[in-house]
């Protein structure tokens, strides 16, 4: 990602988390500016054959400790601008990635990820982790009491979650579920905390 793709990301970003994801938490240019200021090669974008932005991937890295305090999205990150960007921390930490729907299905989020494990290795980090929506959870709550229940059913393939269900075929562990994570109706306002490691 450059600076020349940061309109393109925030376009993105209006048709991949539509109402009622809560408008606030899209990124905004400012804090775009800032993530390829501070850590460019944690920044990924896809493009189509005429350069349009198609797919984005957001992160930060952050320290082992923060990762094992498995804390609410803002205080990982140090909210939406990476405040707690540290420099030789271990952990890569995925903030967002986002496929426009018209490109969904094609292989366009696994090569972003693929990228996120190629920045992993070669940097020689321990882990890239993140913390994923479960944005099918809601309409499923009478079968799954809790966001966690339904995280365990997707993991073992007896139900699907049009978010998690992609970012564990990536390859990704699911460690638990962490609630209060963001304020995400959907999901219950729960997300998985998901891991993987060269
Ligand atoms: C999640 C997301 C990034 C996936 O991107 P994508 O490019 O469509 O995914 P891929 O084409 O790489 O698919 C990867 C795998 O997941 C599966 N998959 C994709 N969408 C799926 C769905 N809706 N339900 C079930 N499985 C799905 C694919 O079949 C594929 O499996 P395979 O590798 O065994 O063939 C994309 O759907 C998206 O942008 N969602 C909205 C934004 C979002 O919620 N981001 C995550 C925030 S935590």
């Amino acid at each position: 990602m450059g600076p020349e793709h940061l309109a393109g990301v925030v376009a993105l970003q209006r048709s991949c988390f539509p109402p009622p994801f809560p408008e606030e938490f899209l990124w905004r240019r400012e804090h775009l500016e800032r993530h390829v200021l501070v850590y460019p090669e944690g920044q990924f974008v896809a493009l189509d054959e005429a350069g349009r932005v198609v797919g984005s991937a957001s992160a930060c890295r952050i320290p082992e400790d923060r990762w094992r305090a498995h804390l609410p999205w803002e205080e990982t990150l140090g909210g939406f601008f990476f405040e707690g960007f540290d420099r030789n921390g271990s952990t890569l930490y995925g903030a967002d990635i986002s496929v426009h729907p018209e490109h969904r299905g094609r292989g366009v989020g696994r090569r972003l990820y693929e990228a996120r494990f190629d920045l992993v290795r070669k940097a020689g980090l321990a882990r890239y982790g993140t913390a994923c929506r479960m944005p099918d959870f809601a309409a499923r709550s009478d079968e799954f009491a809790h966001p966690a229940e339904f995280a365990r059913a997707v993991q073992e393939g007896r139900a699907r979650d049009r978010t998690l269900t992609p970012l564990l075929r990536y390859g990704l562990r699911l460690i638990q579920v962490l609630e209060d994570y963001m304020l995400d109706e959907e999901s219950g306002n729960a997300a998985a905390l998901l891991e993987w490691t060269p």
